[in-house]
């Protein structure tokens, strides 16, 4: 049965970006084999610096995982930090890892260019990363595209401890949903927490309302045709609506005689009607005041027999 694995930071609120990027996928592919989903808080250590807000994050990117349909009784869901292992393997994977490599890393580059400080913990990213991902012998790892170059590292690092210790790790492979690999943002850019351009999976009403009424467009007039392929609104409505509805939609743009705030309206309802059942359950957890624990110690418990496993056998091929 494969191992599928994947991780999710508590930088922030999940957005609808994560969801359709990583969290829808992830959860469908709990029925191709055994799942070890991770609220990655060493990883958002790196941005978040106050303490409670990371704790809090971090429990409530739990609650909202559940609520968007993790079966806890088909995988584990757990705190990266309930596996400190990995920050072990993390140094060895680093005495291995070249320079140039995490040097070319987007991400790193990426983050700088947004005003983060170049500290060694998001220089080294990566490389906890692919701890992560090789500590549970991952074979498929959901993500969205932007992750695609970190599981390019840490393919790179495995074959690269391989060839210097010999067999320890598997190679895992990246699993990308084409139709949502980037999610665009109310600006048109990917969305993301640190671009302060996300549209959040459990905001309320008029949160939502606000943010969807408040994406980009052009200026074209109410009566003049709109290109539904480039338009942030239409891919975002691709997203929520039916075969249908979009199609309706994509005439509608076309044929032009409805304006761009109409169509707001309209992906708002669609938006709003699309999570209400996942309202619906992240209440019920709610009310179970211990079933996200429950929930964490069980999976951390699992992702630890795992992760003692490898770890034994990468310490032996090391000599440590
Ligand atoms: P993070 O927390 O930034 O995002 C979590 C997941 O959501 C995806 N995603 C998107 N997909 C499509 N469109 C978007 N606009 C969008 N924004 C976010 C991300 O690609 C990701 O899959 N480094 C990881 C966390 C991590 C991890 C891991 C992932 C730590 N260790 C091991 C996989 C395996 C990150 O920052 O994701």
């Amino acid at each position: 049965m494969p191992r599928i694995i994947s991780g999710i930071q508590s930088s922030g609120v999940l957005h609808i970006g994560n969801y359709f990027g990583m969290i829808q996928p992830a959860i469908a592919l709990q029925a191709e084999g055994e799942a070890f989903y991770f609220i990655a808080n060493y990883h958002a250590l790196t941005s978040v610096r106050d303490p409670n807000v990371l704790r809090e994050n971090s429990r409530r990117v739990a609650l909202d995982f559940l609520a968007c349909g993790f079966d806890p009784d088909r995988g584990a869901l757990f705190m990266q930090t309930d596996v400190p292992q990995v920050t072990e393997l993390a140094w060895i994977l680093s005495t291995v890892a070249p320079m140039g490599l995490l040097e070319r890393a987007h991400s790193y580059k990426d983050k700088l260019a947004h005003g983060m400080t170049a500290s060694a913990g998001l220089f080294t990213y990566p490389v906890l990363m692919a701890a992560d991902i090789l500590i549970y012998d991952s074979d498929i790892v959901p993500v969205g595209k932007d992750q695609k170059q970190h599981i390019e590292i840490t393919r790179d690092l495995a074959v690269k401890m391989n060839e210097t210790f010999g067999q320890i790790f598997k190679l895992p492979e990246p699993r990308i949903r084409a139709a949502t690999e980037t999610v665009p943002g109310v600006d048109g850019q990917k969305m993301s927490k640190s671009y302060g351009n996300t549209i959040d999976i459990f905001g309320d009403e008029k949160e939502t309302r606000k943010r969807v009424m408040s994406i980009v467009t052009d200026s074209k007039p109410v009566d003049e045709p709109k290109d539904p392929a480039t338009s942030t609104i239409f891919q975002l409505f691709s997203l929520v609506g039916s075969k249908d509805e979009i199609a309706v939609m994509g005439e509608r743009f076309r044929k032009g005689g409805a304006g761009y705030g109409d169509f707001k309206k309209q992906l708002f309802e669609k938006l709003w009607e699309y999570f209400s059942p996942m309202r619906k359950r992240r209440e019920e957890i709610l009310a179970d005041k211990l079933y996200v624990d429950n929930v964490l110690v069980r999976g951390a418990g699992r992702a630890n027999e795992v992760a003692n496993d490898v770890m034994t056998r990468v310490r032996a091929a090391v000599g440590l």
